[in-house]
């Protein structure tokens, strides 16, 4: 079997159009226009760049977006002033905290300071425990942006064995109750699974998001097993992969995601996404 290649890149450029009109239309009917506040804290070249590619895609759709940024000494209390500063301003839609925080701040903490409501992240404990409840409000963006490909290339799930490998705040958890709740039976693998390749073998779709460049190899899953590669690997030739060996997976994959050009561009979607509902669920009257 030869894969079909999943083009989150070309998913992403229509729904930002579709969004980038609902902007404009909302500009026409009078009604606020979505502003995202940024916090970049530290030095972590990654965030840089993921950010720059928030903002890009912000102003091309005409979401308006703020940065601010925070030397890495910064002290957890000072974050958390400002985050509250953002919560009471009213000019103020979505906060984002681009993550890793610097080790000595206590992430938890600080994402739970956001306000629920202006949460684009959807890492909040309460909206992260609405979607555990199958009552999703705002959700994670790459689980989100995974479930709308699924969507879009009218992927049936429900049913099926996925595996999620990699267990993360950020994409393995929620990706969990986000397949769990359309309907899959769902398993997590971890550092500590014991016979990973086993679930492998069993699973009708895997995602994966564990930073390991091309661990998963075609020859341990099913044959037309679905794949979706979250993983963002720079060799050191300078070349970008996934976590999955894409050419060993091509051949017996019913399904993948390339990296670059697969989940990425919709984790920025989903942002954009989620900017937009906090305006329509909690300001549009
Ligand atoms: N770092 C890596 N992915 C993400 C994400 O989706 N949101 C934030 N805030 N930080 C990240």
């Amino acid at each position: 079997m030869i894969s079909k290649i999943i083009n989150g890149k070309k998913i992403a450029k229509k729904i930002q159009k579709k969004l980038k009109k609902k902007i404009l239309k909302r500009k026409m009917n009078k009604l606020i226009i979505p502003k995202l506040a940024v916090l970049l804290i530290g030095d972590n070249e990654s965030s840089k760049i993921y950010i720059k590619n928030k903002k890009i895609a912000c102003k091309k759709i005409g979401i308006i977006s703020k940065t601010y940024t925070f030397p890495q000494k910064i002290l957890e209390i000072d974050i958390i002033k400002k985050i509250k500063k953002l919560n009471t301003n009213k000019s103020i839609h979505g906060i984002l905290v681009q993550l890793p925080l610097p080790k000595k701040i206590n992430t938890l903490k600080v994402l739970r300071e956001i306000s629920y409501k202006k949460d684009v992240d959807g890492f909040h404990p309460l909206n992260i425990g609405l979607l555990c409840q199958r009552n999703p409000n705002l959700r994670a963006c790459t689980p989100l942006g995974i479930m709308t490909l699924l969507k879009k290339y009218k992927i049936k799930i429900q049913g099926i064995n996925a595996l999620i490998i990699g267990a993360s705040n950020i994409v393995g958890r929620p990706m969990m109750l986000e397949l769990l709740l359309a309907g899959c039976t769902t398993t997590i693998a971890h550092r500590f699974t014991k016979n990973l390749y086993q679930y492998i073998k069993n699973a009708d779709l895997i995602v994966i998001a564990i930073g390991k460049a091309n661990f998963l190899k075609g020859k341990w899953i099913k044959e037309g097993a679905i794949i979706i590669d979250v993983g963002i690997n720079r060799l050191k030739n300078g070349k970008i992969v996934g976590d999955a060996d894409f050419n060993s997976i091509y051949k017996k994959a019913s399904y993948i995601t390339p990296v670059p050009g697969g989940v990425g561009p919709m984790t920025v979607t989903s942002l954009l996404k989620n900017t937009i509902y906090i305006c329509e669920k909690y300001h549009d009257r």
